[in-house]
């Protein structure tokens, strides 16, 4: 049997809008914060038989996502191009599972495809004796689903073209919650709302904000300004969520506990002059990173949240 695990992680500046027919290539590059409290594990079986299977993973403290028919091909499709790619033969059950909810926007492709393609690279290893690249997982992993790209570098990882690499920015050691408004699954899959954004009048002009965006948030954590690096965030979010909520068909993700939320890290960011980070996926749920030294902060806006939600930390554990 062979392993992988990889992490989720959190887009900062938002891959939203792909080139069509490049296997996923972005219309703009993206930003984001690793998250290895989060993660995903993926074993393989050798089987008999003339094709691959997925099948939950049953794994202490990890839940299997419920995958659509649809999402089920695309794993297997995945898995099929990188057995192609490394001239991999035989079949396989892929077994996977997560340490967090799937499909609510906890970016849970993210870490399911890169440790899918984690695990292919081991069994690679393992058949032909070649190691491979972060760099290679990467590009790789993109072609089964972009996000998923980035979760070979840490703590901050961008994506540009073919595939991310790892920046430095600083903020090693950042904590993360993620404030958990719905773990459903949601209506429009983000891959459904790469294309769908298309049509909102407001993507003209979408990659050029989203490039401006990059340049300053990197200055302003390069340079420490973290009250910037808030403003540039929940400058981006929002941006995404108007694609979202302006596109031909209209569709929308935050709900009015979403913006609870959000209007709650507002208000302590007007009072104290200091707060977290504030980002949302696409999806209902809030992320926050908080500095290290926030931590007394942290600690008491996740008790507030958390009586009304679930949240889950990267400093407590799991809850
Ligand atoms: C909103 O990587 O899930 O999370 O490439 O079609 O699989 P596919 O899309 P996916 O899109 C993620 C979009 C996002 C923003 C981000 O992570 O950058």
């Amino acid at each position: 049997m062979i392993k992988g695990q990889a992490p989720s992680n959190i887009a900062l500046i938002k891959y939203m809008g792909k080139i069509e027919g490049t296997g996923n290539k972005p219309t703009n590059a993206s930003l984001s914060y690793t998250l290895p409290h989060l993660v995903t594990e993926v074993h393989l079986h050798e089987i008999d038989g003339d094709q691959d299977q997925w099948a939950p993973l049953e794994l202490k403290g990890f839940a299997a996502p419920e995958l659509s028919e649809k999402g089920r091909s695309k794993f297997l499709g995945h898995f099929e191009r990188l057995k192609q790619a490394w001239g991999l033969s035989g079949h396989y059950r892929i077994e996977s599972a997560n340490n967090f909810p799937s499909d609510c926007g906890l970016a849970s492709s993210a870490s399911s495809f890169a440790a899918l393609t984690q695990a292919a690279a081991h069994l690679r290893e393992q058949k032909t004796g070649v190691r491979t690249s972060p760099e290679e997982l990467s590009v790789l992993s993109r072609k089964g689903s972009g996000s998923s790209c980035r979760s070979f570098f840490a703590p901050w990882a961008l994506w540009e073209n073919e595939g991310a690499e790892a920046v430095d920015l600083g903020y090693p050691d950042l904590l993360h919650a993620a404030v958990v408004i719905s773990a459903g699954v949601k209506e429009v899959s983000s891959s459904d709302a790469h294309v769908r954004v298309t049509s909102s009048p407001r993507f003209e002009g979408r990659v050029d904000r989203a490039h401006q965006r990059l340049r300053d948030l990197t200055s302003a954590l390069k340079e420490r300004n973290w009250s910037e690096s808030y403003r540039l965030c929940r400058d981006e979010f929002i941006d995404m969520h108007e694609l979202f909520e302006t596109s031909a068909v209209p569709f929308k993700y935050r709900t009015k506990e979403s913006s609870d939320v959000t209007d709650a890290c507002q208000h302590i960011w007007n009072h104290k002059g200091d707060g977290p980070l504030v980002t949302m996926d696409a999806g209902p749920n809030v992320h926050l990173l908080f500095r290290a030294d926030q931590r007394e902060l942290a600690d008491k806006m996740i008790e507030h949240f958390r009586k009304k939600h679930m949240t889950f930390t990267s400093w407590r554990g799991l809850k």
